[in-house]
């Protein structure tokens, strides 16, 4: 008798050594130490027995039911150990291993160059106003004083949609624009993109422009000096010379094309550089705005971005502003 449960213990033992996780540890337990396993069977039989028999017999049974107990107790440990060295395995994190971090953005050159321009004239009193890039002829050309087959339209390499519409190829629709709207006087400027078919070291198809339009009583083109002189010392932080270069654009009278004394790194001769057009709005443009050219006067100026960008910060190629190269971008963080 006392071989039989040996042998069951033997059983018991080969069952929960075997079982590789809770679920087949419990039915291991069960087999045996359940209300119909077999240990709980063989002490349910002590009744039947004689008192000297079940003595001995119940001793060892009880002994069994015990170590049943200790092993299943144990080997749930050792499963719940097995299970954990899987799972540290498993989510295994390598502290030594360089952080993801977080990238931190920085604003555009161009956007810098932009807002530094939109602040200074902003202290000066001009109004930012904003038009649509997609334009058509009248607020490009016409409404500007380019005659209808006049060459000056054809220095501006437009890309035409070919139902009338066109991308604009200066911000100075803006200037009707505004002027339609608020009349006179008036004092803005217009930050924006322009887009002309033009690609080489100074030019890109679509680049920056900041328009000014000032228009009041008794204006002369002394104060559009001043207040160009101003922005350009504001905006280089020194002393620059300037110059006026006569020059022609349709929408102003006399016009003007302006230079700065620009000195190189090297200490070479300071070569004489083109900032920006301006002039003394033409009359007509004043009329196409049902302004009245009698009262009213002003001066209007125009700038790339891009150019005062790349004087300002020593870049030579205008593309590279456009590349999205993070390197050449990290520099002006
Ligand atoms: N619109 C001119 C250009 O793009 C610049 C300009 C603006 C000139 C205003 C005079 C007055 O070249």
């Amino acid at each position: 008798m006392v071989d039989s449960v040996k042998q069951l213990l033997k059983a018991a033992q080969e069952a929960i050594a075997a079982s590789t996780d809770a679920r087949e540890l419990d039915a291991a337990r069960v087999q045996y130490l359940g209300k119909k396993g077999e240990i709980t069977a063989l002490l349910k039989s002590l009744g039947g027995m004689e008192p000297e028999e079940r003595r001995d017999f119940g001793q060892a049974v009880n002994r069994a039911k015990s170590e049943v107990i200790d092993m299943v107790n144990a080997r749930r440990a050792e499963i719940e150990t097995e299970q954990m060295a899987v799972r540290l395995a498993e989510e295994r994190v390598d502290v030594t291993l360089p952080g993801r971090g977080q990238a931190r953005g920085g604003v555009h050159p161009i956007t810098r160059a932009m807002q530094r321009i939109i602040e200074i004239f902003g202290h000066l009193g001009f109004e930012v106003a904003t038009g649509p890039e997609v334009e058509d002829d009248y607020y490009n050309f016409e409404s500007l004083n380019f005659p209808a087959h006049h060459p000056a339209r054809a220095m501006h390499d437009t890309f035409y949609f070919g139902d009338g519409r066109l991308l604009r190829t200066h911000t100075s629709p803006v200037q009707i624009r505004e002027m339609q709207k608020q009349g006179a006087p008036i004092r803005i400027i217009a930050p924006g993109k322009v887009y002309r078919s033009d690609y080489d070291q100074t030019h890109s198809p679509m680049f920056h422009q900041v328009e000014g339009l000032l228009v009041g009583e008794q204006v002369t083109m002394a104060d559009l000096k001043g207040v160009l002189q101003t922005f350009v010392n504001a905006f280089f932080e020194a002393d620059l010379d300037m110059r006026f270069r006569p020059s022609y654009f349709p929408f102003t009278e006399p016009s003007a094309e302006v230079d700065i004394a620009w000195h190189k790194d090297d200490g070479s001769d300071p070569g004489w550089l083109e900032i920006l057009g301006c002039g003394m709005v033409h009359p007509n443009v004043l009329k196409a705005c049902e302004v009245d050219s009698e009262q009213y006067i002003g001066y209007a100026f125009g700038m790339g971005v891009e150019r005062l960008a790349m004087l300002r910060y020593g870049v030579t190629d205008l593309r590279q502003f456009f590349d999205n190269d993070l390197q050449f971008l990290r520099q002006f963080r």
